[in-house]
């Protein structure tokens, strides 16, 4: 039974490495047994100011959940300077440009340091200090890398806003949080096109009054208008300013950063994640989930304005040491070999992007993988949605090329960091499964009662029963809404929103979200959220939104709107709503079916009957199941015939 577990698997550093499917059950009982002795034996291995007193205070009724309370820290000592003795000449960072025909730029240990200190330093010359909140809208260039580290070097709060949000959502985003700076660049390639990004930000700025400062980086070297006073060129400011910024010491549970989210009610909510646990969670999932080694080259293909980038493209791999791909394209440009192309530049061993990029290259057909060798690949990742069988089976054998396991990573930008999740190679790893737990985290599945349903072989609601370091702290500014969102739908219990199955042997499968939430291409919208959009055109009374199920997408988008007067053009219609909803979210949010129809199915409480319109959405319009209660039943003979 006692079996000597050896940890150390690099010289410099201790990456609490489980390598077996005995070990892993054994780690998990012990994390399950003894949680605080568990985490607290993971956080030693960190660079601590001061080591904490308590390892964890908690109850799911308030929430209040508090790990490592008493310790001091800064989350980049541990990112940066902790590597410089043994990795100060390895590389950090490895930034391919949209363009195959640009350089690529390659940053090391110092080298990140040195320019994360100079951020840093420019931010404290522009008035940023502790506890600040500031908003950075940017490209998938290295800076931003270097921003996010040099607001936790500050301490200030990131906020990230991922680039293809409009200037309304930014505007939302930067009031709830009262930012007092921006970071932004000029412009940025995405594929064939160009976005004025500082534009976007000018038009936020003229509803937001807590901005005082935006530090503008250079990109494409668009001349953009500058307001005197207010915006400032980084190239001017950066020059002369030292390479050197001490760090700004940490309470465990001080603000890490905010990230906007939505839920199945409402504006989208800032999720709010802390230092300590924070990091301890994001290097331990990184290292067991994907198996790191010291001589991995890692590149996850998300973008830093979502969870999946703050974690596991950022502070995950460089609190490990680990050398980190940043790609400012998309897979498709010049053409869809571009992902294979990069991983045999620059020797990809791990790999980690979402089920829409792999179902659309899929689609693109195998050719454009048979150029490449891939023989660097050693470990592949999913994340974000489902990934169904026919995806992950040519993800295994055409990329994989049936010797790399692919790990399929639930969790949530609430969770911090891989909740469920086949650990590569070790523990079991099944097609359209995540797999078991992480060690410490806590899942069962539930009745709509909020009973425990024991056995395997069944489906139920996914909770969690017992926090993780990871876990959110709270939503910004109301923390009530964080209570009623996650702790209240089950007592005692964090809810996921999603449903999952248990397999005989305990793995877990994600089925998708049981909430008005919708996930399309990975991204998460609320249904309420992408209504109140299109009721912003002046023509539209109401509206239902659905989703459906889409072949690349995951989800589509499909809008059921009430207009005025009857359209004389549907087709201008159906453009100028989704310009609106352009305008009020972002084009990542554009409805892919529009069909106008005289009323909704209601109840007569006034209820919308979201089941029968996502039946007729899917095309099954066979058992609508009972509509004697509707108000107007004659309705959805209406919704029926006009089905897009
Ligand atoms: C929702 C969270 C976590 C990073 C990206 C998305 C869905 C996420 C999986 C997966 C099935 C998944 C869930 C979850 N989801 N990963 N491997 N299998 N579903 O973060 O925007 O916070 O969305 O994405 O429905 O609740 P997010």
């Amino acid at each position: 039974m006692t079996k000597t577990l050896n940890y150390q698997t690099s010289k410099t550093m201790s990456y609490h490495q489980i390598k077996d499917f005995e070990e892993y059950q054994q780690v998990y009982k012990r994390s399950v047994d003894d949680p605080e002795g568990f985490w607290a034996d993971v956080a030693e291995s960190f660079t601590w100011r001061k080591k904490w007193d308590t390892v964890l205070e908690w109850n799911f009724e308030e929430p209040n959940v508090k790990w490592f309370q008493g310790a001091k820290l800064n989350i980049t000592e541990n990112c940066l300077d902790r590597h410089l003795k043994t990795r100060g000449n390895k590389l950090a960072l490895i930034w391919e440009p949209n363009d195959p025909k640009e350089k690529f730029v390659r940053y090391t240990y110092r080298e990140l340091y040195e320019r994360v200190c100079q951020f840093a330093n420019v931010l404290k010359k522009n008035g940023a200090k502790k506890g600040d909140r500031i908003c950075i809208y940017m490209p998938m260039i290295p800076d931003l890398a270097v921003a996010v580290l040099a607001c936790a070097r500050i301490g200030a709060v990131h906020s990230v806003v991922f680039a293809g949000f409009s200037a309304s959502s930014m505007a939302d985003r930067i009031n709830d949080a009262e930012c007092s700076m921006v970071i932004t660049a000029d412009a940025l390639n995405r594929g064939t096109k160009q976005i004025p990004v500082k534009r976007i930000v000018n038009e936020a700025l003229e509803q937001c009054k807590t901005v005082k400062k935006v530090i503008v980086v250079e990109h494409l070297g668009w001349a953009v208008q500058m307001t005197e006073g207010r915006d400032v060129w980084y190239h001017d400011e950066v020059e002369g300013v030292s390479k050197e910024c001490p760090a700004e010491e940490m309470d465990a549970e001080d603000l890490l950063f905010i990230l906007y989210t939505s839920g199945s009610t409402g504006k989208p909510k800032g999720v709010v994640h802390t230092c300590a646990g924070y990091m301890v969670y994001a290097q331990y999932s990184f290292c067991n989930v994907f198996q790191y080694e010291e001589s991995d080259v890692y590149w996850c293909t998300a973008d830093i304005g979502w969870i999946t980038g703050h974690t596991y493209l950022l502070y995950g791999p460089l609190l490990a040491g680990a050398t980190t791909v940043m790609f400012e394209g998309v897979p498709t440009y010049p053409d869809a070999g571009r992902f294979w192309q990069i991983v045999d530049k620059f020797g990809v061993s791990i790999f980690y992007t979402a089920p829409t990029a792999i179902r659309a290259l899929m689609g693109a057909g195998v050719d454009h993988v048979l150029s490449y060798s891939l023989d660097s690949l050693r470990v592949l990742g999913s994340v974000g949605e489902p990934i169904n069988e026919e995806a992950w089976h040519w993800y295994h054998i055409h990329i994989g090329k049936e010797r790399s396991p692919v790990v399929d990573t639930w969790w949530q930008t609430e969770t911090g960091g891989i909740m469920i999740s086949t650990l590569a190679g070790v523990t079991p790893m099944k097609p359209s499964h995540a797999g078991f737990p992480l060690p410490g985290v806590q899942p069962i599945l539930v009745d709509s009662d909020g009973n425990e349903i024991k056995d395997n072989e069944v489906e139920g609601y996914l909770c969690m029963k017992f926090p993780w370091p990871g876990m959110i702290r709270t939503t910004y500014g109301d923390h009530e809404r964080c209570r009623i969102s996650y702790f209240s739908t089950y007592k005692g219990l964090y809810f996921t929103g999603d449903g999952a199955k248990r397999d005989k042997d305990g793995l877990y499968r994600i089925i998708g979200r049981v909430d008005d939430v919708i996930n399309v291409s990975g991204h998460r919208f609320g249904t309420a959220e992408i209504e109140e959009a299109i009721n912003h055109n002046k023509n539209v009374i109401e509206s239902a939104v659905v989703g459906y199920p889409h072949d690349v997408k995951g989800q589509g988008i499909y809008a059921y709107v009430i207009c005025d007067k009857m359209p004389e053009n549907i087709d201008n219609l159906r453009s100028e709503i989704i310009e609106t909803v352009v305008q009020q979210i972002g084009k990542i949010a554009r409805p892919d079916k529009i069909q106008v129809v005289s009323g909704l199915p209601k109840t007569r409480s006034g209820k919308i009957m979201r089941r029968i319109l996502r039946k007729v959405a899917e095309g099954d319009t066979s058992n609508l199941g009972d509509t004697s209660t509707l108000l107007d039943p004659d309705i959805v003979d209406e919704i029926k015939e006009g089905a897009l």
